[in-house]
């Protein structure tokens, strides 16, 4: 297992080679065996491939346009479009796109109690190990994988695409066309505190 954990890397770049819907659905069974607050199990995971995935593509397109002009949640984030940009580079060279969507999810413009917030901070946990439990067995099977949070500045776009819910991540799928050397983490001491 910490072999796996240390060779999963962030792939940008991807071969065209088709994932078997076989080893696809081997991927998505990991991120829903994945823990989850009182067995919530708050996720709807919607594949996309193919002429969905072009659809998609525009949308994310079309918001980071708009979020370019100034509108939209992330409108002002200018330092953040080029990346966003080449995020949607290496999604479309991706074979397909799997989002997480929690059905129960509140709208990010919404107010919410402390209860709502708490309740929303678990689920978002949950999610955030249904996905890394896909990275990881992804790698396992020589499959990579990249972890998209610019999503969200085609945010209001693609939440009306999916129609399920509070869109909360998504994830490319592919067989590597790099082998990205891995980025450096901070050191054990700025980010481990042991209190006896
Ligand atoms: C919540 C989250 C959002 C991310 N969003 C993006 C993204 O939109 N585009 C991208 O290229 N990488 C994205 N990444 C990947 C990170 O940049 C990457 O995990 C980090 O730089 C460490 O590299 P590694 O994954 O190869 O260890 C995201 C990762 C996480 C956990």
């Amino acid at each position: 297992m910490y072999n796996v954990i240390f060779k999963r890397r962030s792939v940008r770049f991807f071969k065209s080679n088709p994932i078997s819907k076989v080893d696809m659905r081997e991927i998505l069974r990991a991120g829903m065996w994945a823990p989850s607050a009182k067995n919530r199990q708050p996720w709807k995971f919607v594949v996309v491939r193919g002429k969905s995935k072009d659809e998609m593509l525009a949308l994310m397109e079309k918001g980071i346009e708009r979020s370019e002009k100034g509108e939209g949640v992330l409108a002002g984030s200018s330092d953040l479009y080029t990346n966003a940009r080449f995020t949607l580079k290496c999604m479309k060279e991706a074979y397909n796109i799997v989002f997480i969507v929690n059905p129960n999810g509140r709208d990010i413009e919404e107010e919410w109690t402390p209860a709502d917030k708490i309740h929303e901070l678990s689920d978002v946990q949950a999610i955030g190990a249904a996905a890394q439990n896909m990275a990881l067995q992804a790698t396992s099977m020589g499959i990579g994988s990249l972890w998209i949070g610019n999503i969200f500045f085609a945010y209001e776009e693609l939440t009306e695409w999916l129609g399920k819910g509070q869109m909360v991540l998504a994830m490319a799928f592919g067989y590597p066309n790099h082998n990205p050397c891995p980025l450096a983490r901070k050191s054990e001491d700025e980010v481990i505190e042991v209190r006896d």
